[in-house]
């Protein structure tokens, strides 16, 4: 048995260690090991309230949107996921874990507490909910999922489905929920050439007023009107961020509202 000193002991406690430890570990086995630090450097800069994750994965994006939550000390992150994937890498999941010995390896069996052991260790627990669950972005636009009452959502990161149907169905049922700076991140959609070009289209429609793209989900009244006050007070960028790594999921679409009107923002201008 290999005998550890009391600081080395101490030092695999620190979260800050187990965070880095999961991102360099786990996060390539999704490819999402700088988007993570990507998106930390980005809550800290705009402080958002609410952020949705679809697609939780391992975790490991999840516990880096949490900690810059927990470091802005305002916001929670909101996670879904069915599970559908863990048994297939929770063997690869535990051994990489204990190459830095992790001793999570007793919560692979489970894949909701293998996540609170995860997201525990890496301090982040408190400002994360996590929904085992199929992702309805039908049923969230509605109301009726954990976000309800929370206020405009400010950051979606949708990494779970990027073809086309389902891009049009994220913007179509989520824009009614954005905040007007509010940005929506769709992993692997610029690099699959009819999702890439569907984003411009759509977008390019919402800036002229037009919701054509939505006419087949059935969108209530409700839901037409705030993605109409949406398009009329923010214009809707896109932005393919593609990586230089040739692997699958090596790219994130970053689909940003921006208030057209910056001077009634309240953002800090001089
Ligand atoms: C690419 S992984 C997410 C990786 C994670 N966001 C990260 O950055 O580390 C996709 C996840 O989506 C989940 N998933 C796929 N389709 C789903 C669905 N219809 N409902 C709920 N979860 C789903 C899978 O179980 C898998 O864990």
């Amino acid at each position: 048995m290999t005998m550890l000193t009391p600081e080395y002991s101490a030092s695999l406690r620190d979260p800050k260690n187990a965070l880095e430890d999961l991102r360099r570990k786990l996060g390539p086995i999704y490819g999402g090991e700088y988007l993570a630090t990507l998106f930390h450097s980005l809550i800290r800069r705009e402080r958002p309230r609410t952020v949705l994750e679809l697609g939780t994965g391992l975790g490991v994006t999840t516990a880096w949107l949490a900690s810059a939550v927990k470091e802005n000390g305002i916001g929670r992150v909101y996670t879904y996921d069915n599970g559908s994937q863990f048994e297939g890498i929770r063997n690869a999941a535990a051994s990489l874990l204990q190459e830095v010995s992790w001793p999570a390896t007793s919560e692979t069996k489970d894949y909701a507490r293998f996540l609170e052991e995860v997201w525990r260790r890496a301090g982040v627990d408190n400002e994360i909910e996590f929904r085992l669950c199929d992702i309805d972005v039908r049923a969230l636009s509605a109301g009726s999922g954990a976000i309800e009452g929370q206020g405009p959502v400010d950051m979606v990161f949708a990494d779970y489905d990027h073809s086309p149907g389902n891009v049009v169905r994220l913007l179509g049922y989520l824009l009614p929920l954005l905040s007007d700076s509010g940005s929506v991140f769709v992993d692997s959609a610029p690099t699959h050439i009819p999702t890439h070009e569907l984003i411009q289209r759509v977008l390019a429609e919402l800036n002229s007023g037009s919701l054509t793209s939505f006419s087949d989900l059935g969108l209530g009244e409700e839901q037409h009107s705030r993605i109409r006050r949406l398009s009329s007070t923010s214009y809707f960028s896109y932005m393919p961020m593609i990586e230089s790594e040739h692997r699958k999921q090596n790219s994130t679409a970053w689909i940003k509202a921006l208030p057209r009107d910056l001077r009634a923002s309240g953002f800090f201008l001089h």
